[in-house]
């Protein structure tokens, strides 16, 4: 699709401005011009490059808000980062599209590190902390509701802010386990050394900081136990 790029379309209102304001998906196809051919002038090789094949190094599991975009926020550019990002950074075991991309980032493009990642002022986990219908989301919320029955003695006892950050926190281990107890991604943690990385982002400042998702021996024992399966 190529927008108009006159500024205006025939149902944007225009009352109480001399100029219309531009279409923003014209601006974002002129940004996106601009964006090219600087990284282009800077980079001549990286999109021919590019054009060939990608070999990232990093799954990225984040949340789908808008102030959370995974290779601008890491300073990084096109070809670093394979991702996958839903509302929440949500990961359960029977959702194909999560699992799909988890199975070809890591048999496939044998990415190096996976990283889940929450960020505060989360939509997803203020509306599992709320108890306001909100329809079908309501569904895919669910395990944030279950964390939060399971945490409810701790979480009510909090301040409301640091209830918040304590559910992105909960919320990222979450993820992180359920990764854990993925047969692909338990395999090429022996095999290959994949490693789990657990991080949360603030929107406020644009720090990232990461989670210590260290576990005793034994917590890992039992999960392979319980867990791995073999032909
Ligand atoms: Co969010």
């Amino acid at each position: 699709m190529t927008p108009a790029t006159n500024g205006t379309t025939s149902t944007e209102p225009t009352v109480g401005s001399t100029q219309a304001a531009k279409h923003p998906v014209a601006v974002a196809f002129e940004k996106n011009s601009h964006w090219r051919r600087n990284l282009a002038d800077l980079q001549p090789e990286l999109f021919k490059k590019l054009g060939r094949g990608q070999s990232p190094e990093i799954l990225w599991i984040g949340c789908a808000d808008s102030r959370c975009p995974e290779t601008t926020i890491l300073g990084l550019q096109p070809g670093d980062i394979f991702c996958h990002r839903n509302i929440a950074n949500i990961l359960v075991p029977t959702d194909l599209n999560s699992l799909s991309v988890i199975q070809f980032a890591v048999e496939y493009l044998k990415v190096k590190h996976i990283i889940v990642c929450g960020h505060t002022s989360c939509g997803g986990i203020a509306a599992a902390l709320g108890n306001k219908k909100l329809g079908l989301i309501d569904t895919w919320l669910m395990p944030l509701r279950h964390l939060r029955a399971q945490n409810a003695k701790m979480l009510d006892a909090l301040p409301e802010k640091e209830r918040g950050l304590k559910m992105v926190d909960l919320n990222v281990r979450r993820s992180v386990a359920v990764l854990m107890e993925n047969p692909i991604v338990m395999d090429a943690m022996v095999e290959r050394n994949l490693e789990l990385h657990g991080v949360i982002y603030d929107v406020g400042t644009g720090e990232l900081n990461e989670l210590d998702i260290a576990e005793d021996e034994e917590i890992v024992e039992e999960r392979k136990k319980a867990f791995k399966t073999e032909h």
